[in-house]
């Protein structure tokens, strides 16, 4: 079991603390979770180099606090020069301190206050994408070019986990749509595929066999072209926290949150579906589509409504929308799917 204090808990963990100790009793079931209360434990950050030298001003990030006082390699860097767009959901925004410290990232501790304490001093640059695959030729890009594909744009999203909760976050992204362009897929390629970085020394809990690491997610390729689908580098204007996935992951908001793989280090073209990390953990629970719905409920949480992180303590639970609202812009992909079968 985890142990937190007082201090750790987020006011937003209350309510659906329950459901991630069940996620958690679900992994020690599927047999990943011997050593799972040990994930628990912090990172190693003495061991770790301080995170003084992270101003990057290629990537357009001018760093809002001495890099010196800093503890972190990339907090508070404001993203210049991205454009605010109509996508936006009308709703409340969740605040930035429960966006930054209610997280599921389970390389870094399988609660979800361990993420933003673990990933401290996690180095999110330099980084390079490799492109692999069915494409015209392997390559790889760096996360400079990458803020080059395209204009950064906001996003204002809603996040719809597939334990219940629910946030709305301000992205900054680009569509995934134009990485996609810039990497030649061949007439073969069907799918897409993201792995997220595996590194044992930085993310503690990839030393543990609570997945099967590293984290792979994937996308059929009309849903990674829809250009709802972003490759988000930041949020709330500044560049992604460690514990979000830095310094770049896929946001998919008609998708339960775990499609949207994080510190993505390899993009790979697929003729088959690929098998993704949480279809393995428990492939009864976990679909490839993963498309929010309500009529579709999870063995152990209903979908039917969720939290809204963020919210208050009294605020009670919310409708959840098909494809989390999103239906107009993507329902016509489903179109003749059995959404119960392909869930
Ligand atoms: N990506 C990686 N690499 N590892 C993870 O554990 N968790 C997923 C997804 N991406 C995860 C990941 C899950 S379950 C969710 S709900 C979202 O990230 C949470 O994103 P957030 O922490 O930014 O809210």
């Amino acid at each position: 079991m985890i142990i937190q204090t007082k201090s750790d808990i987020a006011p937003s963990e209350i309510t659906p603390k329950e459901v991630f100790e069940n996620r958690r009793e679900f992994i020690q079931k599927a047999g990943f979770g011997l050593l799972a209360t040990a994930i628990s434990l912090p990172l190693h950050a003495a061991t770790l180099r301080s995170g003084a030298e992270n101003s990057d001003k290629s990537l357009g990030i001018a760093n809002t606090k001495s890099a010196a006082t800093s503890s972190a390699f990339n907090l508070h860097q404001k993203i210049s020069g991205y454009s605010k767009t109509t996508y936006g959901t009308g709703e409340k925004l969740t605040p930035y301190d429960d966006v930054t410290t209610y997280n599921n990232y389970y390389e870094f501790g399988t609660s979800k206050s361990e993420p933003a304490i673990n990933a401290k001093l996690f180095k999110p640059h330099p980084w390079t994408i490799s492109i692999e695959g069915e494409v015209k030729k392997n390559k790889t890009i760096s996360i400079e070019d990458i803020y080059k594909l395209a204009p950064l744009e906001e996003r204002i999203y809603r996040m719809r986990c597939v334990e219940g909760w629910s946030m709305v976050i301000p992205w900054v992204g680009l569509p995934l749509a134009q990485l996609i362009k810039w990497a030649e897929p061949n007439a073969n390629a069907k799918y897409i595929e993201f792995i997220s970085m595996a590194d044992s020394q930085q993310m503690t809990g990839v030393n543990l066999p609570v997945l099967d690491w590293p984290y792979v997610e994937g996308l059929r390729m009309d849903e990674a072209m829809n250009p709802l689908t972003i490759l988000a580098v930041g949020l709330y204007g500044e560049q992604l926290p460690n514990q979000n996935g830095a310094p770049i992951r896929l946001v998919v908001p008609w998708k339960y949150g775990f499609k949207g793989a994080k510190a993505i280090v390899k993009i790979r073209f697929t003729e088959k579906m690929p098998l993704t990390t949480w279809m393995k953990a428990g492939p009864n629970e976990y679909g490839f589509y993963a498309n929010v719905n309500p009529q579709v409920d999870h063995p152990r949480w209903t979908q039917s409504s969720e939290k809204r992180i963020g919210a208050g303590l009294f605020a009670g639970r919310i409708k959840t929308q098909m494809f989390n609202g999103y239906a107009e812009q993507v329902g016509q992909m489903y179109a003749g799917l059995d959404l119960r079968k392909n869930f």
